[in-house]
């Protein structure tokens, strides 16, 4: 069976953008893959941290997983930090990574103007999603679209070890979403909704009040053609809310489109908003009955168990490949 895997770093609370992008995605291939889920928390440290904070989100992000639908018999889900053997697997891929690729990453490059002084991590980070990506042979890693260029430089990384040790990884492939590749902010439509946006306004968090949820989604911005139409260049924030929709519901967006095309932009806005609300209302729900359980336990127990078994098998082999060998 071929393998899928991906992450979702605990920076911020999870996002409909995370949902849609990724959790999703994941749920939709389940049982189709071996597959593995895991909370990216080495990751959340390439940015300023609070211990508390991060320590408290690792959990929710596991809760949610679950709470969003992700069957635990059928993904091993864990914790990155909890497989001991990424971070020297990562070492061993530094050394085959060069300085130049690893500062053109677009990522990198957007991250170290914000901060002055960002540390070596941001620099290092996509090679720690290589380690993520390889230890497990993964075939393909569904990822939004902003992660596709870390995901290629784990398949060029990969192979180049490959060809200079002899045959080690097997290389990935990236899987984007045909739809929601990329759930835009609600106030500003033209870029990325994002768990570290300042503005809450334009994220919908999956732990925000459904109220709440709607009542940003009754704000979001549109434009005044006044007609509900795709066409993401022309009419971003409509688009964005007629994919946020189809979605959701798993209509298309053209019967999203014919199911609304006589209203107005309030009332097309107060639906899209109903059924966000809805499937928040959903989730949570589970969500606390999740918390209230002791099955998280059980599943990070086992993922970690599997997951160090496999890293620590790769790991050895690239030593040996290496040279880094008694
Ligand atoms: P992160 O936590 O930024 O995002 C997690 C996943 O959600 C997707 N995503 C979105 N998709 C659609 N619309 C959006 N607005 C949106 N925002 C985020 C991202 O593309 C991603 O798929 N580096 C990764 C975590 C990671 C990882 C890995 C992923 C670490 N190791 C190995 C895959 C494989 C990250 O920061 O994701």
């Amino acid at each position: 069976m071929k393998k899928i895997l991906t992450g979702l770093k605990p920076t911020g609370d999870l996002t409909l953008g995370n949902y849609i992008g990724s959790i999703k995605q994941m749920k939709e291939l389940e049982g189709k893959y071996e597959s593995f889920l895991f909370v990216a928390d080495l990751h959340a440290l390439t940015v300023p941290n609070d211990p508390a904070l991060l320590h408290e989100r690792i959990r929710k992000f596991i809760g949610m997983y679950l709470a969003c639908g992700i069957d635990p018999t059928k993904h091993t889900i864990y914790i990155q930090s909890e497989n001991n053997y990424i971070p020297a697997i990562s070492w061993l891929l530094e050394c085959s990574t060069y300085y130049g690729e690893a500062s053109r990453m677009i990522q990198f490059k957007e991250k170290s103007k914000e901060n002055a002084n960002f540390t070596v991590g941001l620099l290092t980070y996509p090679i720690l999603m290589s380690a993520d990506i390889l230890f497990c042979d993964a075939d393909l890693v569904p990822v939004g679209i902003d992660q596709k260029q870390h995901v290629e430089l784990a398949r060029d990384v990969a192979d180049r070890f490959n060809k200079k040790y002899g045959d080690t990884f097997n290389l990935p492939d990236v899987f984007i979403p045909e739809k929601g590749a990329k759930i835009y902010d609600l106030q500003d439509p033209t870029k990325k909704m994002s768990k570290t946006e300042e503005n809450p306004k334009g994220v919908i968090s999956l732990f925000d009040e459904p109220e709440v949820a709607k009542s940003k989604i009754m704000k979001a911005t549109t434009d005044s053609l006044a007609t509900i139409k795709y066409d993401p260049e022309n009419q971003p924030g409509i688009s964005n809310l007629l994919t946020i929709a189809s979605s959701l519901t798993g209509k298309t967006i053209e019967e999203v489109v014919s199911d609304n095309a006589l209203k107005g932009y309030g009332e097309f806005k107060s639906y899209v908003g109903d059924i966000v609300a809805n499937f928040l209302k959903d989730i949570q729900t589970k969500y606390n009955d999740i918390l209230n359980s002791d099955i998280l336990n059980k599943v990070l127990d086992d993922g970690a168990s599997k997951t160090n078994k496999l890293a620590k098998e790769k790991y050895e082999l690239m030593r040996e490949k290496m040279g880094v060998i008694r």
